[in-house]
């Protein structure tokens, strides 16, 4: 069993949190939804009320090993600065001298936030040394990143070999809700499956079909399944948009037919879009679902990037039970998966 943070003395102790700091952004590195950072203030604030030294890692993007200038964390720093109403140090790069020093001369009630971590391959192949390297700086490490758990990296999986290893509250949050829609809901159950990638979704689709009353999916990704040819095992209760009237909207006969089965539930799951709703005239389908599922009053879960940056967008976000923080790690999780960083702290 994974152990709770609040289950070690933290007083004094350097402690490095995973985060994840993976946040939408616009061209000028502005972050158009900093939701995840919100989440992740309950287990920072709890370290610093225990007097501890909280060093705090994490990833933008997909840098593939290499530095890119807009996935730098300069706006995750100082968003941070203004939840926490004090300024906190960040270093250019997430190991090496600078980085040593400045935990060396860290006080107890201090952050300090590293550099994006996949700036380094080491990271995304899982790599022993650059872990170790990791976990030379603290005395206990924090997984607080669930959105990032369905990945076998070295800060999330390898580094739990070299230091006493914890859950953070927003794990711990996010295993307690998904837990509770997986294991223990009321019936009628429906999944809303949005947005594309029928490979990322097809697991959870399955998965669902067994469990839920009905599952509904976009016109993207039943196209996708239809070039896949892929069916699933009840494939009777998965629903789409009867006519495709291209990749941006859904039409008024799709938007009835989802409120019909959406009004009748009682335990909701939705991850994805259901047209281009960046562009305002584009959003009625997906801005129908989002009513719908208000006006169920079910217990309603949502995850996803694009789903999450739309309900804040609209003012939605607080009539859902829970949002998780995560994407594919949701999917990955309610699917039934077990994900490595999670197993890793068990170990
Ligand atoms: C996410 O945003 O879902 C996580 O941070 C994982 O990011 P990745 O899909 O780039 O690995």
């Amino acid at each position: 069993m994974a152990k709770s943070i609040k289950e070690f003395n933290v007083n004094q102790k350097r402690i490095l949190v995973r985060c994840d700091f993976d946040l939408p952004l616009d061209e000028n590195g502005n972050i158009l939804d900093d939701f995840r950072i919100k989440e992740s203030l309950p287990t920072i604030k709890y370290l610093l009320e225990n007097n501890a030294k909280v060093i705090l890692m994490a990833h933008e993007g997909r840098p593939k090993g290499q530095v890119i200038e807009s996935m730098r964390l300069t706006a995750v720093k100082k968003s941070l600065e203004g939840y926490l109403g004090f300024n906190i140090k960040k270093t250019d790069d997430c190991i090496g001298k600078e980085v040593k020093e400045e935990v060396s001369k860290m006080k107890e009630g201090e952050v300090l936030l590293l550099e994006n971590l996949r700036f380094h391959k080491e990271e995304t192949d899982n790599d022993p040394e650059f872990a170790k390297k990791l976990a030379s700086l603290a005395d206990a490490y924090v997984n607080n990143a669930f959105a990032n758990s369905h990945r076998s990296h070295a800060s999330m999986v390898a580094i739990t070999n070299y230091l006493p290893s914890f859950t953070g509250l927003t794990l711990e949050k996010e295993i307690e809700m998904l837990d509770k829609i997986s294991k223990d809901f009321k019936k009628p159950l429906v999944a809303i499956v949005g947005g594309a990638k029928i490979e990322t979704k097809a697991k959870f689709i399955e998965e669902m079909s067994k469990i839920a009353d009905a599952v509904i999916i976009s016109g993207l990704i039943e196209k996708e399944m239809i070039e896949k040819e892929m069916k699933f095992e009840n494939q009777h209760k998965v629903v789409a948009p009867k006519h495709h009237i291209g990749d941006l909207d859904i039409d008024q006969e799709a938007i009835d037919m989802f409120r019909e089965k959406i009004l009748t539930a009682k335990t909701i799951i939705w991850n994805g879009p259901f047209g281009k709703f960046e562009d305002h005239v584009h959003k009625k389908g997906t801005l129908e679902i989002a009513k719908a599922i208000v006006e169920s009053g079910a217990f309603a879960v949502v995850g996803g990037d694009e789903t999450v940056e739309f309900l804040l967008r609209e003012g939605l976000l607080s009539s859902f039970s829970h949002v998780s923080t995560g994407g594919g790690a949701m999917l990955a999780y309610l699917a039934g998966e077990k994900l490595p960083g999670i197993v890793a702290l068990s170990n």
